[in-house]
């Protein structure tokens, strides 16, 4: 057996461990003569799963007692909804940063549920690579949206916005766990759990008890599913929760445990990160497209030297098109694949989630000397 390193968005690779453990117990978990597919979500071998899953979260997050870690379904998308549905209700009013498609797509959704949208900070300007400064906020809002880690962008915010006694909401899908947080200063968070955590199909949740609404208090029809209380009042439990995931999910959580938890995870990622960026900055071949001070330590994308900002040029466009897809199929065969980049931003990018380990980044900068070498 040969395995790849995988520098996919998401879903992502998962630490090897993770998988064996998940291969081992398949069949027959801790000798309940069945897998956890298999199980009744209600049975009394289900149920400590669900509930270490949550113990580990707490943790390995340090969260704050009056706070709700729930196990949900739809993504990160659906949260988009969501945080409008149960948060935006009081002035129907939130403040949004604009850091690129997450954010976009959650502003939007809030709009179309009425909540009025003010974009109060936006980088379009650099399309998107950096992250702008917004030191306090002020105003009639319910809330305060920011996304944390930019998947797409390649960024990441390094300070925390001050919005006083307006809750912070934070889309934390690209770096949950990949270094220690401060729950304490946020209403709500959430995470799709399909690039740090687990495989796809259950996203985390973590909210202040007090702004979690009564069902009936949420916007108007907001169906019963989608309101949070539905679910902290039931331990994620209302309905069938995606027990296999949150089983992988629990077993990933105690690898980062063994692995030095919140800490353990920033030190790796940012050795791993470092190498990276320290190489793409050296190199005449490659560059980041990423302001410093920005930069993800999850996702980093990069253009070739053929990559010319804001040229119409069709031979410069065909050139840099040509190269990249060469970049992206020399890696795969060479065993680094998902490398493509993102249509907005071109060119290639590397995601480096926690369970991605530093020989594959290493081997990844190999490959690219030799690419620029021979390009
Ligand atoms: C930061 C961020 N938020 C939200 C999403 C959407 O998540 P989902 O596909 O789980 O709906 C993604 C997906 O990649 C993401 O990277």
């Amino acid at each position: 057996m040969s395995r790849v390193y995988n520098f996919s968005a998401g879903p992502s690779c998962l630490p090897e461990e993770v998988l064996n453990e998940c291969a081992a117990e398949m069949l027959d978990y801790q000798g309940t003569g069945q897998s956890v597919m298999e199980m009744s979500h209600r049975s009394k071998y289900y149920e400590p799963i669900i509930q270490d899953a949550e113990a580990m979260v707490r943790k390995l997050m340090n969260v704050p007692e009056n706070y709700k870690v729930m196990f949900l379904q739809g993504g990160g998308s659906t949260q988009f909804a969501m945080v409008a549905q149960n948060l935006g209700i009081k002035n129907k009013k939130a403040a949004y940063i604009e850091t690129g498609v997450w954010a976009k797509k959650a502003a939007a959704e809030a709009k179309k549920l009425g909540v009025a949208v003010d974009v109060i900070a936006s980088s379009k300007d650099k399309n998107y690579s950096y992250i702008p400064k917004v030191e306090k906020v002020t105003g009639d809002y319910d809330y305060v949206y920011i996304c944390f880690n930019n998947t797409i962008m390649g960024t990441h915010y390094e300070y925390l916005p001050d919005t006083g006694n307006i809750p912070l909401v934070a889309d934390i899908s690209s770096c949950v766990l990949s270094e220690p947080l401060d729950v304490s200063k946020f209403g709500l968070l959430f995470a799709g759990a399909q690039k740090n955590l687990a495989p796809a199909g259950v996203t985390l949740v973590i909210v202040r008890e007090d702004l979690i609404p009564e069902v009936e208090d949420c916007l108007p029809g907001t169906p019963t599913m989608l309101a949070y209380k539905t679910h902290s009042e039931n331990d994620s439990m209302y309905n069938t929760p995606p027990c296999y995931t949150i089983y992988v999910l629990g077993t990933v959580l105690h690898w980062i445990e063994k692995n030095g938890g919140a800490e353990g995870m920033l030190k790796r990622n940012k050795e791993k990160a470092d190498y990276l960026y320290n190489f793409l900055d050296s190199s005449d071949f490659f560059r980041a497209t990423t302001e410093v001070g920005s930069r993800s330590l999850m996702n980093v994308p990069f253009l070739t030297k053929y990559s010319v900002a804001g040229s119409t040029d069709e031979a410069v466009l065909a050139k840099e098109k040509e190269i990249n897809a060469k970049f992206v199929k020399e890696a795969e065969a060479a065993g680094l694949i998902n490398l493509k980049g993102h249509r907005l931003v071109g060119g290639m990018r590397a995601s480096i989630y926690n369970a991605m380990s530093l020989e594959g980044v290493k081997a990844l900068v190999e490959f690219m000397k030799k690419f620029a070498a021979e390009n």
